[in-house]
């Protein structure tokens, strides 16, 4: 593989306790330790990288368990002012402060319920790289625009407004997801090659907007109702670098095994 695996998974407001979340990260450790022991898995070696992305609260103390295991983990997102009087936000800096390496922007979610605007996801992205940390950054179509045809357009139109201003040298600490709206939470997982094919045409735009060398090296991760059952598939083609999941990283046997995807 010319880029590095990245698996991801988004635990979203998840579990309602700290001793569940404290279980859910302990359980999926011994699980991953297992495996690695049996078969040819190989986050430890660092072949693959394993992120979780727990709620704040939780994130220092699943740290100090997974972090043993070379497992990272991120924030779910931060708001894109340094500090002050902004109630109920969290910063950058925060995040960093306690371990964080990675911060999910544009999601979905977000997007759809909080109203981050392709302008605010921007200047997240450039909050998270300039703290030293990671941006994953998700686009992705809804069911209307997939309906509509305009997918291609939709992930276009994210990726260039959302990497506005993001130097090709930060290039190399961003990760893109792509994830369709329709995909998530409803059990219908993308077709393997479908979701390829929009991969592909994410590298076009990032070859329009940096370079070759920037759209063959970014990792880009599929996200979307990703189980166990189809990880394999999607993780078979040319340019999907790793999955970003939502439910199926809630159950540690399901995560421990889609990390360990053949
Ligand atoms: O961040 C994760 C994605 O929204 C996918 O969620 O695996 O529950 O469909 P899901």
């Amino acid at each position: 593989r010319q880029r590095q695996p990245i698996m991801a998974g988004n635990w979203k407001m998840n579990p309602a306790t700290e001793a569940d979340a404290l279980n859910l990260a302990n359980g999926f450790c011994a699980l991953l330790n297992q495996l690695e022991d049996t078969c040819a898995v190989d986050v430890k070696e660092g072949c693959t990288e394993v992120v979780l992305f727990p709620p704040f609260p939780f994130i220092s103390k699943v740290k100090d368990i997974v972090s043993k295991d070379g497992i990272s983990v991120g924030a779910q997102q931060v708001y894109y002012e340094n500090k002050g009087a902004f109630t109920g936000s969290v910063a950058a800096s925060m995040v960093k402060s306690v371990g964080c390496e990675y911060v999910l922007c544009g999601h979905s979610e977000r997007r759809s319920l909080f109203s981050d605007s392709d302008a605010n996801i921007n200047q997240k992205v450039r909050k998270v790289l300039e703290y030293g940390m990671r941006p994953i950054l998700c686009v992705g179509e809804t069911q209307d625009d997939y309906d509509l045809g305009i997918t291609q357009e939709v992930c276009a139109m994210q990726v260039t407004k959302d990497l506005r201003g993001v130097s090709k040298e930060d290039m190399s600490n961003v990760v893109i997801a792509y994830e369709p709206v329709w995909a998530i939470g409803t059990g219908l997982v993308c077709d393997a090659k479908a979701a390829n094919d929009v991969h592909k045409f994410i590298r076009t735009i990032l070859a329009k907007m940096y370079d070759d060398e920037v759209a063959q090296s970014t990792r880009i991760q599929y996200g979307g109702s990703v189980t166990p059952e189809s990880v394999d598939g999607l993780m078979a083609m040319s340019d999907i670098d790793g999955c970003l999941v939502g439910g199926a990283s809630l159950f540690a046997d399901k995560f421990a095994r889609i990390v360990s995807f053949k």
